[in-house]
């Protein structure tokens, strides 16, 4: 017979848990260690096996695993919500329109209007409305799904939830950034370090009684999909918005001319501490919509937009020594350790020294007082050196020519392009066998663009490293979790968790399986590039065969540093049985082509000559949009030569040779004129 106050602290201890259970997995916030945890866990199965009738079915003992955060639902982004690239000095910018300049072959001279905007730091939302109904609220999430927060952005009163004006589109997103002034901040809870992480941690509240009692505010500054666009210009959609009635920037402005955009993002850094909200920097994006279009976007950023971050804080420090880390593919990077300096609120004790080469032209030393500069999520670097304070026996610092972590050779490559010497130097890893690279690897292999495994961040790759728990990625696979439950600070909780992410991380697509390795210049960009052509693993696989790796030169954007490094990758033997081990373990996914298929499907193109108005970067993606492919060599697989002005006459003796078409720029733009 089991006693009513055993029963009653059964239960209450079930209740216990699941609550537990509740705030950690729905509300990533645990109240309770997890030696408590487990300690209250193991409780209740005592109770259960000495009174097995006693068992309730909320109990740990019958719910095996635990399941993820289901806090929001994911939902895809109609238009993917793209990042900004960073600029931080005047280099930077010009950098940034010389690009947009050549890619739209644009005259030299050519006067690009910018609408600059001030970088509000916040957290960004995308809203859709239909039929001027706000219907969702999504939250940028990975930027291609989001999470549905249509209820707690509802709660925010710069929203509005119904539009009733003629010209505002039937079907829109838009999207702006949700944030907290300074003044309410300061009046909040001390839970949050800044306004940012109070903005966000409201907006995800599970309850939007919650996130309504935070006076959120928003500033709208783009749209996702849109059903027609009417405006021309970023300026004019801006003023639309205000009509509509949604909040924007009182700062927003049309700018010409980099020096121009330099000069107010210098008087802005002056006044942005005076405004109410937080501003990193200043956007400036290509006003043009027509412009924008044929710019287009790299992976994650449109061409036609930047952010110049303001410049960064700085404080004065001393080097106590220099350390050389050893990076993923052998970059020896020195690392000065300074006395820890508090800058713009944050205690910074290393400072990046960027390559050998640097040391050299700051002459940086051991014990030299150094001005240590921090920007915003930027590594703080050391920025110039004090030499009126060095001490008369200081000696100038050797550079290692042997890697720290293996001893072997270190060289630095030679850029055959440039003529020049690279300033990075590198271990050669000439046995494959230095420890630095491997780790360095197993940490790219978990982290959020590759595997993304939750929860496995550095810190927990250099524990299980120093373990040896983990040599090869494929070891994250046979993790023996009893082990890692006794390691201090781990529990079934946290281990379970682990686990979860882990066996979620095998179902993986082929492009970030390829990214995952690591072969040097194989970034993301170039992973997709190698996986839309391979498509399925199985082709991946072949490289082995060094036949097939040449092949790759036939898909424009890889080129002969990139077949050279899947060579030396496919070279190894260690990498080939990592590959065979990793296929066994995980599933990976064929590619798919999200594009819409064109008309160009199947057909191969070359360009050879000048073409007029429009780069060949461009040209080359107008093609790709189409689903048609560039290829770099005049043989048997090309359908069409492009001939610009002043073409390469062999390619055209080759091509008649070949019986391969031949046609004009004109020609190709009728070609897609049809296909759009
Ligand atoms: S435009 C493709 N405009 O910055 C354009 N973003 O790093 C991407 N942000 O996630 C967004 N103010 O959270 C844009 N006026 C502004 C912005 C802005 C702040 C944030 C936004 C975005 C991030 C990009």
């Amino acid at each position: 017979m089991i006693d009513d106050s055993l029963k009653k602290d059964y239960l209450y201890k079930i209740k216990l848990i699941n609550k537990h259970n509740k705030l950690y997995y729905e509300k990533n916030n645990s109240k309770v260690s997890d030696y408590d945890y487990d300690q209250l866990k193991k409780e209740i199965i005592e109770i259960e096996s000495k009174y097995p009738e006693i068992v309730v079915k909320e109990s740990p003992s019958l719910n095996v695993g635990f399941k993820p955060s289901k806090n929001f639902k994911k939902i895809s982004h109609k238009v993917p919500m793209l990042s900004l690239s960073n600029a931080f000095n005047e280099e930077d910018l010009k950098n940034f329109e010389k690009k947009i300049i050549n890619f739209l072959s644009l005259n030299k001279n050519f006067e690009i209007e910018y609408s600059t905007e001030p970088k509000i730091d916040g957290i960004s939302a995308s809203i859709k409305y239909e039929k001027g109904v706000f219907i969702k609220g999504l939250s940028r999430g990975d930027g291609i799904q989001g999470e549905d927060i249509t209820e707690n952005l509802k709660t925010i009163s710069d929203i509005p939830k119904t539009i009733n004006l003629n010209d505002f589109p039937k079907s829109i997103d838009i999207r702006g950034e949700v944030f907290i002034s300074k003044r309410d901040f300061k009046k909040m809870d001390k839970k949050f370090a800044n306004p940012r992480n109070a903005a966000s941690g409201s907006l995800r509240q599970k309850d939007p009684k919650e996130t309504k009692k935070i006076p959120l505010k928003f500033i709208a500054y783009t749209f996702g999909y849109i059903e027609e666009q009417k405006s021309k210009t970023q300026s004019d959609f801006l003023l639309n918005l205000k009509k509509w009635g949604f909040k924007t920037s009182k700062f927003n402005k049309k700018i010409k001319g980099i020096k121009n955009l330099v000069q107010y993002h210098k008087k802005f850094e002056e006044i942005r501490f005076d405004l109410d909200y937080d501003v990193d920097g200043i956007v400036y994006k290509v006003n043009n919509f027509d412009l924008q279009k044929r710019l287009g976007s790299v992976t994650n950023a449109p061409r036609w937009a930047i952010a110049h971050k303001f410049s960064a804080n700085s404080s004065i420090s001393k080097i106590l020594k220099i350390e050389i880390q050893v990076g993923r593919t052998g970059a020896l990077t020195p690392v000065a350790k300074i006395k820890p300096v508090n800058i713009g609120g944050v205690v910074v004790s290393n400072a990046t020294l960027h390559n050998e080469d640097e040391i050299q032209r700051k002459d940086i030393r051991l014990g030299d007082i150094v001005k240590v500069e921090r920007a915003g999520d930027v590594i703080p670097h050391v920025l110039s050196v004090n030499k009126g304070e060095r001490e008369k026996n200081s000696k100038k610092y050797i550079f290692p020519k042997l890697c720290p972590s293996c001893g072997s050779k270190t060289v630095k490559d030679f850029n055959e392009t440039t003529k020049k010497f690279d300033a990075v130097r590198r271990c050669l890893n000439e046995n494959f066998k230095c420890e630095k690279i491997a780790m360095e690897g197993l940490k790219h292999f978990v982290s959020k663009d590759a595997l993304n495994i939750d929860g496995f961040g550095k810190k927990i790759v250099e524990k299980f490293w120093d373990l040896k728990f983990i040599r090869f990625p494929h070891d994250i696979f046979d993790l023996d979790l009893e082990k890692i439950k006794k390691i201090d600070g781990w529990g079934d909780l946290s281990v379970s968790n682990l686990n979860y992410a882990i066996e979620k991380s095998k179902e993986i697509k082929l492009e970030r399986f390829i990214f995952s390795l690591g072969i040097r210049h194989i970034g993301q960009e170039n992973a997709k590039l190698i996986a839309r052509h391979l498509k399925n693993i199985d082709n991946f696989y072949k490289l082995s065969n060094e036949k097939n790796i040449e092949n790759l030169s036939n898909i424009d954007g890889i080129g002969d540093t990139q077949i050279q490094s899947i060579k030396l990758f496919f070279s190894n033997k260690n990498n080939q049985n990592i590959l065979k081990k990793l296929k066994e373990k995980m599933k990976i996914l064929d590619f798919i082509n999200n594009k819409i298929e064109g008309s160009l499907k199947n057909k191969t193109f070359m360009f050879t000559g000048k073409l007029k108005e429009i780069s060949r970067a461009e040209a080359k993606s107008l093609v790709e949009e189409n689903s048609g492919k560039i290829i770099s060599n005049v043989n048997s697989k090309l359908n069409y030569l492009v001939i610009g002005d002043k073409p390469t006459s062999k390619k055209i003796k080759k091509a008649q040779e070949l019986n391969i078409r031949i046609i004009s720029q004109d020609e190709l733009m009728k070609m897609l004129n049809q296909a759009g």
